[in-house]
């Protein structure tokens, strides 16, 4: 079960905007590592939708209750705690762990809504930081050919444009661009290439400020 050079897990995140691909990908690096390696890996999509915060935040989306902006930055923030425990303990396990958004989304989404850039980022630190975050840069072009925005609340295109906006200033040194506009073998090749040269440091390190 021996996983790269530290035995425990790695922490990956894909983000990137709505119909970027992002979710078929992820499931696709799941069944590659399930497929190739011992230690494996789970799937864990934010929000989380089982989770009982989660089921608040899906009623939200599909406009049945209402919340204020910052009870739900804070309740999309929550949903990512209550998995704290299960991420760090798979980790741990030396298994891998694959997110489907994390708290970039947060950021950038509670950001381009017109919240304050440090109060909104001070609700996710200490989370676990990911070892890699593959960011899904899709053209807006080819964005729409893949089909219209569906019936969820934040589905709106001067919003995600918003949100495109803001998740360039979250860039970090740990970030791959990834070129969504490409066929899905492209982007799936780019992807594993990615995920075999991930750097793990020894322990997981954690979101700061
Ligand atoms: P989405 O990834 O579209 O969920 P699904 O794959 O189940 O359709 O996420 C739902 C929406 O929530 C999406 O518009 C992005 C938004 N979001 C936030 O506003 N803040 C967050 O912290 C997260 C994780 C998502
Ligand atoms: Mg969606």
């Amino acid at each position: 079960s021996e996983n790269g050079t530290s035995g425990r897990g790695a922490l990956i995140v894909f983000e990137g905007m709505d119909r970027s691909g992002k979710s078929t990908q992820a499931r696709r690096l799941l069944n590659h590592i399930n497929a190739t390696t011992k230690h494996g890996a789970i799937l864990q999509p934010f929000p989380d939708r089982n989770e009982p915060i989660g089921q608040l935040i899906d009623r939200y989306l599909k406009r049945e209750i209402d919340f204020s902006e910052k009870a739900l930055h804070l309740a999309f923030s929550a949903n990512r705690w209550q998995k704290e425990p299960l991420i760090l303990e798979t980790i741990d396990k030396g298994v891998d762990v694959i997110c489907d958004r994390y708290a970039f989304s947060g950021v950038a989404y509670s950001m381009a809504k017109g919240l304050d850039r440090s109060w909104v980022r001070q609700s996710d630190v200490g989370l676990p930081r990911p070892d890699i975050v593959l960011y899904f840069e899709v053209s807006p072009e080819v964005a729409k050919s893949r089909g219209g925005f569906g019936e969820e609340r934040l589905e709106k295109e001067e919003l995600q444009r918003n949100v495109a906006k803001e998740m360039q200033g979250l860039r970090g040194e740990n970030w791959i661009i990834i070129n969504a506009n490409n066929d899905e073998d492209t982007v799936e090749r780019d992807v594993r290439i990615a995920y075999e040269n991930i750097i793990k440091t020894k322990e997981l390190g954690k979101l700061t400020e």
